[in-house]
């Protein structure tokens, strides 16, 4: 692992991003919980992509389906045959398994022993529901929450009364048993996913996927991603989802390499296709099928991709009290929309009361509007170099001026430029400041 993985990986949990999962236990293979400001990113950036579809609420409409469905579904969709396997090979000395694709020489790199010949793993999590365990009671946890979109798709059009071209998003678990895991939460049994899917004429399919592929690259530059570390690529057929008529993979460039972060997927009439044909039910619109311009993207990966591409290490120097120690200070630069914390406040001395009580009074006055971390401990450089470390956009200090003149000093995470803001007015000021 890179030298800066570990560094995001340490940051994440000692700042309350991400842990590894029932860590007291010795850690859950590939799982991961969300900590407290971890939550608030994966929120924020679920409002963002929330809010990017429903400005289009005249033609996408919000789903919020069931994780298990009708083991037919996933009969149906082609998940449980060969479409949604992996292939295996397992070390003969040591078992363990690795994806075919993954390995590079014909010898386990563990132990160096020889690989069986490959077979198909299917990916498909399998439960029980009820009180039997037999093969009538399995079922599935969902391996893409599109599907619970498709079996929907007359439901929400004689319900919402639309009409082609329309969308149907939504976010919610998905699970898949991946045989490998790895780099952080890139790729893990468990996540969130964030998927639109459009019907549209078949004969226009192909001018909504151009769309829809410039408008999620979009996303990503408009909340600030490096423009170089993000790129489409054209995915050759010998490698594209089983449903794929056409796929664009929207990748990010991680410290471990080019990787997908989105998939764009022209679906055809896939999915309604099978699903009229296994249900029998009628899933035509005026006569014909209508085809599906997919997008869909992984919240835990979004979130990989903006923690790292926010990640800064600035020499010695910023701030006075680094330029004389020569210290390193690390920042997360997010995009204000993400920062999971918005404004910090900090009374100047935390032994003069009538500091303290006047900066609680401006936390308390800020608490229904953002969120806001009250922090009173430390020297003042090394409490803006702690909001920083977490990407906080603003810190404001009380200061013995507040006192006489009720206002704060405001200071900008990102210039580092200092201004005072009446406390009458800071709401107002930080609407303004954080986009409402
Ligand atoms: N409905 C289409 C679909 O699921 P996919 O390319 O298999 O397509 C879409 O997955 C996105 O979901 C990926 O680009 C990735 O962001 C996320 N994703 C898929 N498998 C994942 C895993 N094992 N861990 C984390 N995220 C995953």
């Amino acid at each position: 692992m890179s030298d800066l993985m570990q560094k995001i990986i340490s940051l994440a949990k000692r700042r309350g991003f991400v842990f590894p999962s029932s860590e007291i236990y010795g850690g859950f293979s590939s799982s991961y919980d969300f900590g407290p400001l971890g939550a608030l990113l994966k929120k924020n950036i679920k409002d963002q992509w929330l809010q990017t579809m429903l400005n289009r609420q005249e033609d996408i409409v919000l789903l919020d389906s069931a994780i298990l469905m009708s083991p037919k579904v996933w009969q149906a969709s082609g998940h449980l045959t060969a479409g949604f396997a992996d292939e295996l090979v397992e070390c003969k000395k040591c078992h363990k398994r690795y994806r075919l694709d993954e390995i590079k020489g014909k010898k386990c790199p563990e132990c160096g022993g020889e690989f069986t010949q490959p077979k198909q793993f299917n990916l498909m999590m399998k439960t029980f529901v009820g009180s039997t365990e037999d093969e009538k009671a399995s079922a599935y946890l969902r391996a893409e929450t599109c599907q619970g979109i498709y079996v929907n798709f007359k439901n929400v059009l004689n319900s919402m009364r639309l009409k082609l071209p329309f969308g149907i998003a939504q976010v919610g678990k998905s699970f898949r048993n991946e045989i490998t895991t790895k780099n952080f939460i890139f790729r893990m049994r468990e996540f969130e996913q964030m998927e639109m899917q459009w019907f549209c004429d078949p004969k226009e399919a192909d001018k909504w996927f151009n769309f829809w592929k410039q408008e999620r690259l979009n996303w990503y530059f408009d909340l600030g991603v490096n423009r170089k570390k993000l790129r489409l690529r054209e995915v050759p057929k010998k490698e594209r989802a089983h449903y794929a008529r056409q796929q664009v993979d929207l990748e990010y460039q991680f410290p471990f390499g080019w990787q997908e972060i989105e998939g764009i997927h022209n679906r055809g009439d896939w999915d309604l296709g099978q699903h009229q044909k296994h249900s029998k039910e009628n899933l035509s619109y005026e006569g014909f099928v209508p085809f599906v311009i997919e997008t869909s993207v992984g919240v835990e990966r979004s979130l990989l991709a903006f923690l790292t591409d926010s990640y800064k290490e600035i020499e010695g120097g910023r701030t006075e009290t680094t330029k004389v120690t020569k210290k390193q200070e690390v920042m997360l630069a997010f995009d204000k929309r993400l920062a999971p914390i918005k404004i910090a406040v900090f009374p100047l001395l935390k032994n003069k009361p009538e500091l303290v009580k006047k900066a609680k009074q401006v936390y308390q006055t800020l608490v229904p509007y953002f969120i806001v971390q009250y922090d009173e401990s430390g020297a003042i450089g090394r409490r803006y170099r702690r909001q920083d470390e977490i990407g906080t956009p603003f810190c404001v200090t009380i200061d013995f001026d507040s006192l006489d003149n009720d206002d704060v000093t405001v200071r900008d995470r990102d210039t580092m430029k200092q201004k005072r803001v009446k406390v009458a007015k800071l709401i107002d000021y930080f609407k303004e400041k954080l986009c409402f």
